[in-house]
């Protein structure tokens, strides 16, 4: 009754240059380990999952990606969305077509663009959790311990108290103010949340009925055509009338029936240049450098990367900065200012 939902439709724009839209990170080898971040993602996920229970979720544009990168799976376990509508979107409606086929599943939900050292633990906390969630009307979330105050993440009360391993959470806020989390950091109380998701098929659909009405009948309108030749029709026009919305918003922060799990399992969201930084190798100056013929000076804590290797770059008197160059863009800013990646992005698209 287990399955497995791999969300991999983001353009991960805060790592732009390397990730664009045609070619977004999960689909890059980012730490240079051999496998890209989906496949690291898919080979995790099925040591607890059945090849045939995982499921990815992504745009359309990127079917033919994943099935190039993942051949243990076939094309009908790759959902192409018509339309970048966030996580809420994604999530109700795989959790309507899971639910068809099996209405006592319970499902893991996935990032496809995280980095987990341990999959030993991972694989525990995750087995409890869906022990639990298959007949309790839970939502799960694995929680990580906070070392900075980052505003790339939500954040996680919970309560003291444990109930077979698991935290019922006082309060859930994604993404605050660099303020909020910096107090939340300091009372010590919150957790991160991971972004990865345990519940039954049932738990989520009743949830969504409650937080996000509109959205579940506009789902459950089409329950018929889920499974059949019919689906993409159905879905096409559905996606082109919902809210764009995250899940962390549109029912994590809405809900009273979120529990987490505090876990250690050397987790890494690989969502900005500063959290690639920390996982990259370093030289003594602090600087990580990949590709040729770059030369620093009076240069630290820097990362230094290059995809063209017909260029000499000298580089001298930065501290702390991001430096990316690829044939189709070049990128220098202060590390401090990687989420702003995003804006800089929006204010092109305005422009142009
Ligand atoms: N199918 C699909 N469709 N997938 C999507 C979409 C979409 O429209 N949008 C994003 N995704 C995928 C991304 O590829 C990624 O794997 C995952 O969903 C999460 O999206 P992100 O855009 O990376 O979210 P985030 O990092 O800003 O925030 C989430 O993750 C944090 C931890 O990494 C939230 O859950 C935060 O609360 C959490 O702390
Ligand atoms: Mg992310």
């Amino acid at each position: 009754n287990y399955y497995c939902v791999i969300m991999a439709g983001g353009i991960g724009s805060r790592f732009w240059p390397i990730s664009t839209t045609k070619f977004p990170k999960q689909f890059h080898d980012i730490l240079g380990t051999g496998k890209t971040l989906i496949q690291q993602t898919f080979e995790r996920i099925s040591k607890i999952i059945l090849k045939e229970n995982i499921f990815v979720i992504t745009n359309k544009e990127y079917v033919g990606l994943t099935l190039s990168q993942l051949p243990d799976i076939s094309i009908d376990q790759i959902i192409g969305e018509p339309k970048m509508m966030n996580t809420a979107a994604c999530n109700i409606y795989m959790a309507e077509k899971i639910h068809k086929l099996n209405p006592d599943a319970s499902i893991i939900v996935a990032p496809s663009d995280h980095l987990i050292i341990n999959e030993g633990q991972f694989i525990n906390y995750v087995l409890t959790a869906l022990k639990q969630a298959n007949h309790e009307n839970i939502l799960v979330t694995l929680g990580i311990a906070p070392t900075r105050p980052d505003t790339g993440y939500g954040y996680i009360e919970y309560a003291k108290e444990a109930k077979e391993g698991l935290y019922q959470v006082k309060s859930f806020k994604e993404k605050p103010n660099l303020e909020t989390a910096k107090e939340f950091l300091k009372s010590k109380n919150f957790l991160w949340n991971s972004g990865i998701f345990i519940w039954s098929s049932q738990s989520i659909l009743s949830s969504y009925q409650k937080y996000l009405p509109d959205m579940y009948q506009t789902f459950e309108s089409v329950i018929p055509e889920y499974n059949t030749d019919k689906e993409s029709n159905a879905v096409e026009k559905i996606y082109s009338n919902i809210e764009k919305i995250s899940i962390d918003y549109g029912i994590l922060e809405k809900s009273d029936n979120v529990w987490v799990i505090p876990s250690t399992f050397g987790w890494s969201d690989l969502g900005t240049w500063s959290a690639l930084y920390e996982n990259f190798n370093k030289n003594e100056e602090g600087n990580a450098v990949h590709g040729n013929n770059i030369y620093t000076y009076d240069t630290s804590n820097t990362i230094i990367k290059t995809d063209l290797s017909n260029k000499i770059y000298i580089i001298d008197g930065l501290t702390d900065f991001i430096i990316v160059d690829t044939s189709e863009a070049l990128l220098v800013c202060p590390r401090n200012n990687d989420q702003k990646i995003k804006d800089y992005l929006e204010n092109i698209k305005k422009l142009e």
